[in-house]
């Protein structure tokens, strides 16, 4: 798959330059990002997208998104129509900022998440992977993905999909998303690269689908 396409972030960003997601995420760093209108705008640009690949979303549709941050997505997935919206972060200052209680906001990590099986018809997750996976030589990062992976494949129902966006900080990271996901999971799946060869405007999403 793209295989004429190469990428490496040269700028480090916040995910590689703090072990502890807490550390990153104050008080402060919370505020700007929950108040920043260009955010909004990009993570529902994002979502539009991710509704996209999904392909055939109904409004009735259960849908998680997970790593919610301050509820961009939720929210946008509200006034789009969609009646059935839990927005579940790790940290809870996030879930604070706006009112959520139409998103079912929900306090937990989505490498374990807390619900029974065969619940949602779609996995939303914008911007959030890059946390949970961003070195290969990190074995317990493997452990976080692989709940992670598994969590979402429990959760939803049979025959359902899940959509991530992330920003890997290079192509090596990538592929090794996709091989241990291959290797331990029952899920299908495939990247979907936008803009790959436009750093600024490059979008990466893996779509996982369930048998
Ligand atoms: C860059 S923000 C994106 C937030 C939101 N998805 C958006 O589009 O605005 C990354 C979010 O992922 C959340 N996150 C990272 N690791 C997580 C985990 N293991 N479980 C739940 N949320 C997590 C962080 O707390 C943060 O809110």
């Amino acid at each position: 798959m793209n295989e004429d396409f190469n990428f490496n972030v040269k700028k480090e960003r916040p995910e590689e330059i703090y072990q502890n997601i807490f550390d990153y995420y104050t008080e402060q760093t919370i505020l700007q990002y929950a108040t920043s209108k260009s955010m909004k705008k990009i993570q529902e640009k994002i979502t539009l997208r991710a509704l996209e690949i999904l392909d055939h979303t109904k409004k009735n549709y259960i849908i998680l998104d997970a790593g919610s941050g301050p509820g961009f997505t939720s929210i946008f997935l509200k006034t789009l129509g969609y009646k059935n919206v839990v927005a579940l972060d790790l940290i809870s200052d996030f879930l604070k900022i706006f009112d959520l209680k139409d998103v079912n906001p929900i306090l937990a990590d989505m490498c374990f998440l807390p619900f029974r099986s065969h619940i949602f018809d779609a996995v939303i997750s914008i911007s959030a992977l890059q946390w949970i996976y961003r070195d290969i030589n990190n074995k317990s990062m493997d452990l976080k993905l692989i709940n992670m992976i598994n969590s979402f494949y429990n959760a939803l129902k049979p025959k359902c999909k899940a959509v991530i966006q992330f920003y890997p900080k290079n192509k090596t990271i990538m592929e090794n998303i996709g091989k241990i996901i291959v290797k331990n999971t029952d899920f299908d799946g495939n990247f979907i690269i936008d803009n790959p060869n436009n750093p600024k405007k490059r979008k990466i999403f893996l779509l996982l689908k369930k048998n």
